[in-house]
C-alpha cells in the first residue's frame, strides 16, 4: 500500500526556516529594514529637488538618502553629515573613505562656527627628502602610488570629532554603511568603468586581491559586496576610535604597509587627533562667506579671489565674456601665486593668513591689473607679505539651520591604489600634497617650497574648500567640490555665478567652468567653453588648453521662502535627497 507522505511537518520546516531567515534579515539590516525605500540594488540619481525641512546634496544617491533619513529620524545636520560620509566610503569608494582624510565645516543655527581639520598627517618616519633618489631627482611614483604614498588617515578620527555636535547613536549612523558592506550595493556604469580601469593598479599595489578585484569584468548592475570592509567597520561602531587606530585594524594597516616599504607606525595611527580650526570670514556683495583655514588653501584663495573682484561689476561684464574672465583669471593668477609661496600647515609655518584675506591687500594685489591685457605668471609672483603674525564633497542644511560643508579625499581616484589587506578599505596618497622638491610640481602641477616642505607629523597643504554663506546672519548655502587645485577656483565661480550672475545653485553649479593656477601659466577650460570666448583669450595673449570636466559640485541654498533647493552636478552621479 502506498502512503501518502504528510507534507505537514516539511511544510512547516520550511516556513520556520522563511521566518528565521526573514527575522534574521532584519537583525542583520537593521537600517534598511526599516527604511525600504533605500534599496541599495535599485535607486535612482535625483539632481535637483527642493525640500521643506533637511536636504543632502552628495557624490552618491544611496549616501544622500541615508543622510536624509538620519534626520527623519530625528537627527540633524551632524547626524546626517556622518552617515552620509560613512557610507561614500562604501558606495562611493572612489573618493569616499576611511583610509584618506578632509575637512569639517559647520555653521550652527545659533551662529557658532566650527572647523574640524582631519586631514592625513606625515607619518614619524616622514622626511624633507623622502622622495628623492640620491641624485635628489624625485623617485616615480613613490609619493604617489602603493603604502609608500599615505598619509595617517584622519577621517574616523574626524567623524568622531564631528559627533560631538549629533544628536543620534554613533552605532546608529554608522549602520547603514555595514549594511551597504555586507549586503552589496550596486553599481553604476561609472563605478563599474573605475573599477575595471584600476584593476591591474589594485593588484600591484596591494599585498592580496580584494572585493574590487572579486570580478574580472565589472558592468554597471553588478553587486559589489565589501565583507572587509564590513568587518572593519563593525570594529569601528563597537570601538569607536579604537576600532580603527588601535586593535586589529591598526595592525592590518601596518602590516600592508611592509608590502611596498610604506611608514605609517602602530604608533602613528594611535597618536593621530584632529584640529579644530578657526574659519575664515569674509565679506562680498551683501554676502558673508565662511571657509576652511590653513591646512586648506582653499579658504584663502576664494577670500583673496573674490575681494580682487569686488570692486568690479561682473554681473554687468556679463558670464564667460572677454571681460568677467579675463579680470576672473587675473584673480586667480595672483592668488595661486601666494598658494605656492606663502601656504602650509600651520602648525609648521606662519602662514600670513591675516594679511593674506585682508582687502586691503587684495586691492593692492590688483593694482597692476590692467583691463583687455593679458597678465604673465613671469612678472607676477608672490606679493611681499608681513605680518604680526578622486575626493568628495557633500553638503547637508537641516531644518533648524545647521549647515554643513564636508571635503574628503584619498587625493588621487581610488588613493594610493591599495587596498589594506584584511581591513577592506582603500589608503590614501596624500604625501604627494606635499611640496616633495621645490620647483617641482605635484600630480595636480601645483608648485611649493618651504612652506609646504616635508616634516614629520605635518598636514600636507590642501586646495578642498568646503564653504558656507549667510547673509544678514541667516543661513544661506552650503557648497563644495573635488577637483585638486581646481577646486578653489570652481567655489568662486560658482559663489560669482549665484551672487553676481544670479543664477540658481543647480545653473551655478552646472555652468562651464575655466581654471588658471599661475604656473603654468595657462587658462585651462573645460570643454563646452564658449570657442569664441577661448579664442578672444587667445587673442589678448593668452595661452589655453581645453580640459576635461573639472570636479562635481555639491551644494543647498535656501530659498526666499525657506525651503532647502538642493543640487547635484551633472558631471557625476551625484544626488540629492531630503524631506
Ligand atoms: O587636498 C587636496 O587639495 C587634494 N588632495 C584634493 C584631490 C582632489 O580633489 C581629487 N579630486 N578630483
Amino acid at each position: 500500500m502506498q502512503t501518502k507522505p504528510n507534507i505537514l511537518p516539511s511544510l512547516k520546516l520550511v516556513l520556520s526556516f522563511f521566518v528565521l531567515l526573514s527575522l534574521n534579515a532584519v537583525k542583520a539590516q537593521p537600517f534598511l529594514k526599516a527604511h525600504p525605500h533605500i534599496n541599495p540594488y535599485r535607486y535612482e540619481i535625483v539632481k535637483e529637488m527642493t525640500f521643506d525641512n533637511g536636504a543632502v546634496t552628495s557624490a552618491s544617491p544611496l549616501a544622500s538618502m541615508v543622510g536624509a533619513a538620519m534626520m527623519k529620524d530625528g537627527g540633524n545636520a551632524f547626524d546626517a553629515a556622518i552617515a552620509t560620509q560613512l557610507s561614500l566610503a562604501v558606495v562611493f569608494p572612489g573618493a569616499g573613505n576611511i583610509g584618506g582624510g578632509g575637512f569639517m565645516l559647520a555653521r550652527k543655527a545659533n551662529g557658532e562656527l566650527i572647523g574640524i581639520d582631519y586631514r592625513e598627517a606625515a607619518p614619524s618616519k616622514a622626511s624633507r627628502d623622502m622622495y628623492l633618489d640620491e641624485k635628489g631627482d624625485p623617485i616615480p611614483e613613490k609619493s604617489t602610488r602603493g603604502t609608500t604614498a599615505s598619509g595617517i588617515p584622519g577621517s574616523i578620527a574626524g567623524i568622531i570629532s564631528t559627533h560631538a555636535y549629533a544628536k543620534l547613536p554613533f552605532a546608529k549612523l554608522i549602520e547603514p554603511a555595514i549594511e551597504f558592506a555586507e549586503f552589496g550595493y550596486v553599481i553604476s556604469e561609472r563605478e563599474a568603468k573605475g573599477l575595471n580601469s584600476e584593476k591591474a593598479n589594485f593588484l600591484k599595489h596591494s599585498s592580496a586581491p580584494s572585493a574590487f578585484t572579486q570580478k574580472e569584468v565589472w558592468k554597471a548592475g553588478d553587486t559589489l559586496i565589501q565583507p572587509e570592509l564590513a568587518a572593519t567597520l563593525k570594529r569601528i561602531q563597537k570601538n569607536g576610535l579604537a576600532g580603527f587606530y588601535e586593535g586589529e585594524t591598526a595592525a592590518y594597516i601596518v602590516k600592508e604597509m611592509g608590502h611596498t616599504g610604506g611608514y605609517i607606525t602602530l604608533e602613528d595611527l594611535k597618536k593621530y587627533t584632529p584640529k579644530f580650526r578657526k574659519p575664515l570670514e569674509f565679506d562680498y556683495k551683501g554676502h558673508h562667506i565662511i571657509s576652511f583655514a590653513p591646512p586648506s588653501s582653499g579658504g584663502i584663495l576664494i577670500a583673496q579671489m573674490m575681494q580682487m573682484i569686488a570692486p568690479f561689476n561682473v554681473e554687468k561684464m556679463g558670464l564667460n565674456t572677454l571681460e568677467s574672465v579675463s579680470l576672473m583669471v587675473e584673480a586667480q593668477r595672483r592668488a595661486y601665486a601666494d598658494r605656492a609661496e606663502h601656504m602650509g600647515d600651520p602648525d609648521y609655518w606662519k602662514v600670513p593668513t591675516k594679511t593674506l584675506i585682508s582687502n586691503s591687500y587684495a586691492q593692492a594685489r590688483m593694482s597692476d591689473y590692467k583691463a583687455g591685457e593679458a597678465g604673465s605668471s613671469k612678472t607676477t609672483l608672490a606679493g611681499q607679505v608681513h605680518e604680526s603674525e578622486q575626493t568628495t564633497h557633500f553638503s547637508v542644511i537641516d531644518k533648524e539651520g545647521n549647515m554643513v560643508a564636508i571635503t574628503t579625499t584619498l587625493n588621487d581616484t581610488y588613493g594610493n591604489k591599495t587596498i589594506v589587506a584584511g581591513a577592506g578599505f582603500l589608503l590614501n596618497n596624500e604625501m604627494d600634497d606635499f611640496s616633495i622638491k621645490p620647483g617641482v610640481p605635484n600630480m595636480y602641477g601645483a608648485l611649493g617650497g618651504e612652506a609646504n616642505a616635508i616634516q614629520p607629523g605635518k598636514r600636507m597643504l590642501s586646495s578642498m574648500t568646503p564653504t558656507l554663506v549667510t547673509v544678514n546672519n541667516k543661513p544661506y548655502i552650503s557648497i563644495g567640490t573635488p577637483g585638486g587645485t581646481t577646486i578653489p577656483n570652481q567655489v568662486y565661480e560658482g559663489l560669482v555665478n549665484i551672487i553676481d550672475h544670479k543664477m540658481s545653485i543647480k545653473q551655478a553649479i552646472d555652468a562651464t567652468r575655466f581654471h588658471h593656477q599661475w604656473i603654468p601659466d595657462v587658462i585651462a577650460v573645460e570643454s563646452d567653453f564658449p570657442e569664441d570666448i577661448e579664442n578672444g583669450l587667445k587673442a589678448m595673449g593668452y595661452k589655453t588648453m581645453r580640459r576635461g570636466k573639472f570636479g562635481r559640485m555639491d551644494g543647498i541654498q535656501i530659498s526666499a521662502q525657506g525651503k532647502r533647493v538642493a543640487a547635484g552636478d551633472k558631471r557625476g552621479d551625484d544626488s540629492v535627497a531630503g524631506y
